[in-house]
């Protein structure tokens, strides 16, 4: 008798924390923050050219596009640059001469967060860009072949 009540109040125990990590997990996961790849889909697997693309005529928003737009004159990349960003580096390594991409692309995509499209849209989320292998935990960037 005593051994039968001890058992059943194991077993109510148990499923109470059952129930319990469940409901807390359920919980825990609707107030983690979205971040790409490790706690939502990942919504842009090749980086720059997943929302760097061809709207309609008048929003090319293409990067082969926009390096035309900049005030001082770039340098034509459609034919140089195959892999976005990886053909970027051929001229813009840290260290280069026309500077290192990672900071012009972080001061783009980060200056002025009121105004700033990528802050307000795409949560200003590191991992649009960068892959955080979490086996390795080595973080690395997403690339795709041109869209041009
Ligand atoms: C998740 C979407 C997204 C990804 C991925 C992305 N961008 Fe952007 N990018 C934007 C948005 C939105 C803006 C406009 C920011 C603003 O409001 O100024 C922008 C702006 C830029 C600009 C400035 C354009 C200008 O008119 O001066 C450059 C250059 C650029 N991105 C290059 C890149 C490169 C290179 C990559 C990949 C390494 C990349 N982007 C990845 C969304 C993205
Ligand atoms: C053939 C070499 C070359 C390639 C390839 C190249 N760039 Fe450039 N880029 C330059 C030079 C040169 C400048 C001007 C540097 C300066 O004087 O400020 C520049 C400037 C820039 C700037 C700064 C513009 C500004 O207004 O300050 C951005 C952003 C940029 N490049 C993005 C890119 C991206 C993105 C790619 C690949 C899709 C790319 N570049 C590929 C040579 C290159
Ligand atoms: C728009 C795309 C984009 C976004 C967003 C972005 N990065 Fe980068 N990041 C790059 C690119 C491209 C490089 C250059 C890679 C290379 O040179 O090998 C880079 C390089 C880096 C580097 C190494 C070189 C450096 O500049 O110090 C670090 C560290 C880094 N990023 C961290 C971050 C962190 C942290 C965030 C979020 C706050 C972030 N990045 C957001 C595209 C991006």
């Amino acid at each position: 008798m005593k051994t039968g009540k001890k058992a059943v109040s194991v077993i109510v125990t148990l499923a109470a924390v059952f129930t319990f990590t469940i409901t807390g997990s359920v919980l825990f996961a609707e107030d983690l923050p979205a971040l790409q790849g490790i706690t939502v889909k990942d919504e842009h697997p090749n980086g720059c050219i997943d929302c760097h693309v061809k709207v309609d005529e008048e929003r090319d928003y293409r990067l082969n596009i926009e390096v035309k737009k900049f005030e001082k004159k770039h340098p034509p990349i459609d034919k140089m640059v195959k892999k976005v960003p990886d053909d970027c580096l051929k001229c813009h390594k840290e260290g280069s001469k026309s500077g290192a991409l990672g900071e012009k692309v972080h001061k783009d995509h980060f200056s002025n967060p009121k105004e700033n499209v990528f802050v307000a849209n795409y949560n200003g989320d590191c991992l649009n860009c960068h892959t955080l292998d979490l086996n390795t935990g080595v973080m690395s960037f997403k690339s795709g072949a041109a869209n041009w």
